[in-house]
C-alpha cells in the first residue's frame, strides 16, 4: 500500500515528530504517520518503530483531540476499537466488554493516576490500596462458567465481540473444565485472562520446528495467539499454552444478582479463584497500601523482568477495593481504576552515522557502530559493537541506514536489523579496513577466526589497551587507575609498557592539572598495594591471548616464581588439567620473548611480587568435606544468600561450581522461579535437587 519512497518520507516525518513538541498544526501529518505505522505493524507484521514510540505519538494525538474536540476526524486512529477479529470463528458477545488499559511509563504518571483516583472516589487523604501484578504479553481470553462448568471461551476480538474458541481452551490444562463457583453462590461468571507460552518452552518449540523445517515463530506472543485461534485443538495443546486469570469481569447468582461486591477486593477475588483451581499470579501479585509502594514494585519488576519465565511488557496497577472500582467507572476504552505501567522500550530505531574501529589489547579490530543517540530502556545508546565483518555482511548494514536497536536481557545493546526499504540511495557499504586504523600495520584474519587482527605488538592502541587491562579490577585491581590516567600518562611519555606503572614520578603527577598532592598520594598507595598482589593476578594482567583468570590461577598454583615459566615446555603446561595447547603456546611464546622477560624483571626491581603467595596455593579440601568431589549448580532466585555467597560456600565445602545441567552435575540447588534448568535436571533423574534451606543445612555443618 505504501511505496518505498512514501515509507521513507513517513519514517522521516515520524522521527521529526518524535523529536518535536507536537502541536495542533501537526494533526494531519500525525494521523498520516500513525496510519502508516498501523499498517507496518498490523498488515506487514514488520514494525519500524517501537511500541513506546508509537504510544508517544498516539498520546500526542489524544491530547490534541482532547483540547480540540471539533478536530476529531472519523479516520483518526483514536476512533478505532482495536480488534483481533478475522473471520472463520463464530463470534460471541462478551458478557461485559473487555476493555483495554491506559498506559503509564514512570512514577510521575502513576502519581497522576492516583490523583485521578482520589478525585473520582472523593477520598482526599485516606489510604487507598492498590494491587500490582505482571502485565502478561500474550493473547487475551474470556472464560464463561455456568453451573460450575466451562461453557465458553473466546478471544478478546474487538472488546465487545470475540471469537469463540472453547475447544482450544479445553485443550489447555491450566483452564479448569469444572470449577466450584456454586460454593461462592455464583451461577454464571466471566473471567479474563491471558494465554501465553513460557519463554523456555517457546525456545524448545522453535527448535522442534526448525528440525521439522517449519517456519519459526517470531516470539512467544505470536506462538500463543496463533495457538488460540488454530482450528486444531491439538496444536493448542502441543504449544503448551498456559492461561493466567487476572480478573473476574462478571458474576451473578441464580437470581441474576451481581455477586462481584461479595468478593469485596481484587486480591480476595484472585484468592478465591486460586481455590477454585485457576492459574493465578501468586508471589508476583502484590498488595500495596499506597501508590508509593506500588511504584516501588513496578520499578523493581522493571529491573527483574528478564528473570521472569514469561514475557511481560509491564505491570498492571489496580485499585483493590471493588467498591472504589465501581466509583471510578470506565471510559469506552479502559477502566479508570486500573493502569498499565509499561516497561521502558527495549527497542528503538536510529541511524547508523559511521563505523569506527577499535583495536583491542590483543590486536582484535572491532567495528563499532556510531548511531544517532537513542533512549533504550532508560539508557542513552550511541555506540554499539558490530562484532566483526561477517556480522555486518549478514545483516546488510550500511552507513546511513535506519537500524533497529535492542537491549535484551543483558545490558549490551545490539543491532537487530537494518531497513533496506527506507534507503534513499545515499547509503554506503561498510568497507572493512585492510590496515590497522592506529598503526597502519596490515591486518590479518587468522584461519577459523571471525576477527581481523593487527599483529603488531608494538601498536600504540594495543600497548594502551594492555595497560588499561593491567590496572583493571579483574587484573591488578589498582584502585582509581582507570583508562583516562593510562592514556594521559602515555601521552606524556611516562608509560611505555606496564613496568612503568610501578616507577611513576608522583611529584610530577601531583603537579599535573586536576591532580594535587592528595590524589597523587592516593594513586601511589594503590600502586604500592598492587605490588603485593598474588601472582595469578599478575599472570592475568599480562594480556596473553586466551590466558584468563581461571587459567592464570591453575598455572600460579604450580609455580614458586613467575620466571619459572621461562623454562616450561608445552607439555609442562598441557599436563595441567584445564590448560589446552592454545594457552600453552601463547604463554610459552610470551616467556620466550626477551622483551617481556626484561619487562617482568624491571617490575620485580620496582617491587612487584613475582613469588607464589598463600592465596595462589590450591586450597586443600578435606576428603570429608560435605561436598568433596561433587559438582553443583544454583538456579532461580535464592532467598537468604546471594548467588556468589552460595557458590563460595559450595566451594569451601569441596564442591565445584559448574554452569550447565548435564550428566556431570551432581547437585542442583533451586531457588524461587527456577525454570528450564530444574526441568532438565528432573528429566535426567540423576541430579540431586536441593532447596536453598537444605543446601545451607548440609554445608552449614562444615
Ligand atoms: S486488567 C478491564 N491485568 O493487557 C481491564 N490486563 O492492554 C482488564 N493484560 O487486554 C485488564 N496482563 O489482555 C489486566 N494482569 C493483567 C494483565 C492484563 C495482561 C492484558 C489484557 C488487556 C491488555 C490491555
Amino acid at each position: 500500500m505504501y511505496s518505498t519512497a512514501e515509507s521513507k518520507v513517513l519514517f522521516d516525518q515520524t522521527q521529526k515528530l518524535l523529536k518535536s513538541n507536537i502541536k495542533v498544526e501537526d494533526l494531519d501529518q500525525l494521523i498520516k504517520v500513525l496510519h502508516f505505522h498501523e499498517w507496518k505493524y498490523a498488515i506487514q507484521n514488520d514494525p519500524v518503530i517501537s511500541d513506546f514510540e508509537y504510544d508517544t505519538l498516539y498520546k500526542s494525538l489524544e491530547k490534541i483531540e482532547h483540547e480540540n474536540p471539533s478536530l476529531i476526524r472519523p479516520d483518526s486512529p483514536t476512533q478505532r476499537v482495536s480488534s483481533d477479529l478475522k473471520s472463520d470463528f463464530p463470534k460471541v458477545v462478551h458478557l461485559v466488554p473487555m476493555l483495554s488499559l491506559d498506559n503509564s511509563y514512570n512514577a510521575a504518571d502513576l502519581q497522576d493516576f492516583e490523583r485521578q483516583i482520589r478525585k473520582l472516589t472523593g477520598i482526599e487523604d485516606g489510604p487507598i490500596e492498590y494491587t500490582v501484578e505482571p502485565k502478561f504479553d500474550g493473547g487475551s481470553i474470556a472464560l464463561v462458567y455456568e453451573n460450575d462448568l466451562l461453557a465458553r471461551a473466546a478471544t478478546r476480538g474487538n472488546g465487545s465481540e470475540g471469537e469463540e474458541m472453547t475447544a482450544n481452551a479445553k485443550a489447555m490444562t491450566s483452564i479448569p473444565l469444572r470449577a466450584a463457583f456454586s460454593e461462592l453462590g455464583i451461577q454464571k461468571a466471566e473471567l479474563r485472562g491471558e494465554s501465553l507460552i513460557r519463554k523456555d518452552v517457546f525456545i524448545k518449540l522453535n527448535e522442534e520446528r526448525e528440525k521439522e523445517d517449519k517456519t519459526l515463530f517470531a516470539n512467544p506472543r505470536n506462538a500463543a495467539t496463533g495457538g488460540l485461534r488454530t482450528k486444531d485443538a491439538n496444536q493448542t495443546a502441543e504449544r503448551k499454552i498456559e492461561t493466567f486469570v487476572f480478573q473476574i469481569g462478571y458474576a451473578v447468582d441464580d437470581q441474576g444478582n451481581d455477586m462481584i461486591p461479595e468478593l469485596s477486593t481484587h486480591m480476595n477475588s484472585l484468592d478465591k479463584l486460586t481455590t477454585l483451581g485457576f492459574k493465578i499470579p501468586q508471589q508476583e501479585r502484590k498488595l500495596c497500601s499506597n501508590i508509593q509502594e506500588a511504584i516501588k514494585v513496578c520499578e523493581h519488576w522493571q529491573e527483574i523482568r528478564e528473570e521472569y519465565p514469561y514475557e511481560i511488557d509491564g505491570m498492571v496497577v489496580k485499585v483493590n477495593s471493588f467498591e472504589l472500582q465501581e466509583k471510578c467507572g470506565s471510559t469506552q476504552h479502559h477502566p479508570r481504576w486500573a493502569i498499565a505501567y509499561k516497561f521502558k522500550a527495549k527497542q528503538a530505531t536510529s541511524k547508523l552515522e559511521r563505523v569506527e574501529y577499535q583495536v583491542g589489547k590483543i590486536g582484535a579490530v572491532t567495528p563499532v557502530a556510531k548511531i544517532t543517540p537513542v533512549q533504550l530502556a532508560g539508557v542513552t545508546v550511541s555506540s554499539i559493537s558490530l562484532h566483526n565483518e561477517d556480522f555486518i555482511k549478514s545483516k546488510d548494514i550500511r552507513i546511513g541506514d535506519t537500524v533497529l536497536v535492542e537491549r535484551a536481557g543483558d545490558v549490551i545493546p545490539y543491532i537487530v536489523k537494518s531497513f533496506p526499504e527506507l534507503r534513499n540511495g545515499s547509503e554506503e557499504a561498510v568497507v572493512y579496513p585492510t590496515h590497522c586504523p592506529v598503526c597502519n600495520h596490515e591486518l590479518l584474519r587468522p584461519e577459523n577466526e571471525a576477527v581481523w587482527r593487527c599483529v603488531n605488538v608494538a601498536c600504540e592502541a594495543q600497548v594502551i589497551q594492555r595497560m588499561i587491562h593491567h590496572v583493571s579490577k579483574d587484573a591488578m585491581n589498582i584502585d582509581g587507575f582507570g583508562a583516562s590516567y593510562v592514556e594521559r600518562f602515555y601521552e606524556l611519555g611516562w608509560l611505555k609498557d606496564i613496568s612503568d606503572i610501578y616507577n611513576l614520578d608522583y611529584e610530577a603527577i601531583s603537579r599535573l592539572e586536576g591532580f594535587g598532592q592528595r590524589s597523587a598520594t592516593k594513586l601511589k598507595e594503590a600502586v604500592e598495594k598492587a605490588k603485593n598482589n598474588p601472582i595469578h593476578r599478575l599472570l592475568n594482567s599480562l594480556a596473553i591471548h586466551h590466558l584468563g583468570r581461571k587459567a592464570s590461577k591453575v598455572i600460579a598454583e604450580k609455580i614458586a616464581h613467575v620466571m619459572n615459566l621461562k623454562t616450561w615446555t608445552i607439555e609442562d603446561f598441557t599436563s595441567i588439567k584445564d590448560i589446552g595447547p592454545v594457552v600453552a603456546e601463547n604463554v610459552k611464546a610470551f616467556f620466550d620473548d626477551e622483551v617481556n622477560v626484561e619487562m617482568l624483571q624491571r617490575m620485580e626491581e620496582y617491587g612487584v611480587n613475582l613469588f607464589q603467595t598463600e592465596e595462589d596455593k590450591p586450597k586443600e579440601v578435606a576428603a570429608d568435606a560435605p561436598l568433596a568431589g561433587k559438582t553443583i549448580l544454583f538456579t532461580g532466585t535464592l532467598e537468604q544468600l546471594t548467588r556468589k555467597e552460595a557458590q563460595l560456600m559450595a566451594e569451601e565445602a569441596g564442591a565445584k561450581n559448574i554452569s550447565a545441567v548435564s550428566s556431570n552435575l551432581d547437585i542442583l540447588v533451586v531457588g524461587e522461579k527456577a525454570g528450564s534448568k530444574l526441568k532438565k535436571a528432573e528429566a535426567l533423574g540423576t541430579v540431586k535437587i536441593w532447596s536453598e534451606v537444605e543446601f545451607i543445612e548440609i554445608v552449614g555443618r562444615v
